[in-house]
């Protein structure tokens, strides 16, 4: 069993929407039993609430299930418990990296999956309000993600 956190700021917009979306793509290649799939923020004021009603239109106009999705903070065991974890932007990382001191997992950016972009961020829909742009960077970067994980674990 391999498993994958994926973390932003608030846990309701970007780190849920690509649970969401890597969730579907295990489903779809037939790994649940192979991939666990979670999320987190590393700020707690949403911890408990649903997606954003931003993140939920944009997953439910493609038929893609948030069910039962709740935020939370990420805790300092979540940083052991997972084998590969994806911020979606720096700041996001440099969080991480303060609380992983001796983690043995290995820490991401979501775009370092996306071939031949030039972005490294996934820009906070908190703030810009574009949740399609979020859609398409989270799209292609669990893509390379499942990809990636399939090739080096041979599944
Ligand atoms: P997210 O967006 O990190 O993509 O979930 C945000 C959600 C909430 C806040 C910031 C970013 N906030 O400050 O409450």
């Amino acid at each position: 069993m391999i498993s994958v956190l994926f973390v932003c700021l608030g846990n309701i917009c970007r780190s849920p929407m690509a649970e969401a979306v890597f969730r579907q793509m295990v489903r779809e290649a037939g790994l649940e039993k192979q991939i666990r799939v979670d999320s987190a923020g590393t700020g707690g004021w949403h911890e408990g609430e649903p997606p954003h009603r931003g993140t939920r239109e944009i997953l439910e106009t493609r038929g893609i299930s948030h069910k039962g999705i709740r935020a939370r903070q990420i805790s300092r065991e979540d940083l052991d418990r997972f084998d590969i974890i994806v911020a979606m932007d720096n700041s996001n990382l440099a969080a991480l990296r303060r609380i992983a001191d001796q983690t043995s997992a290995d820490l991401y950016l979501l775009t370092d999956f996306i071939p031949g972009t030039d972005r490294t961020d996934v820009p906070d829909p908190y703030y810009t309000g574009n949740f399609e742009e979020v859609y398409e960077l989270v799209e292609a970067g669990c893509r390379g993600l499942l990809q990636r994980i399939r090739k080096q674990e041979g599944i």
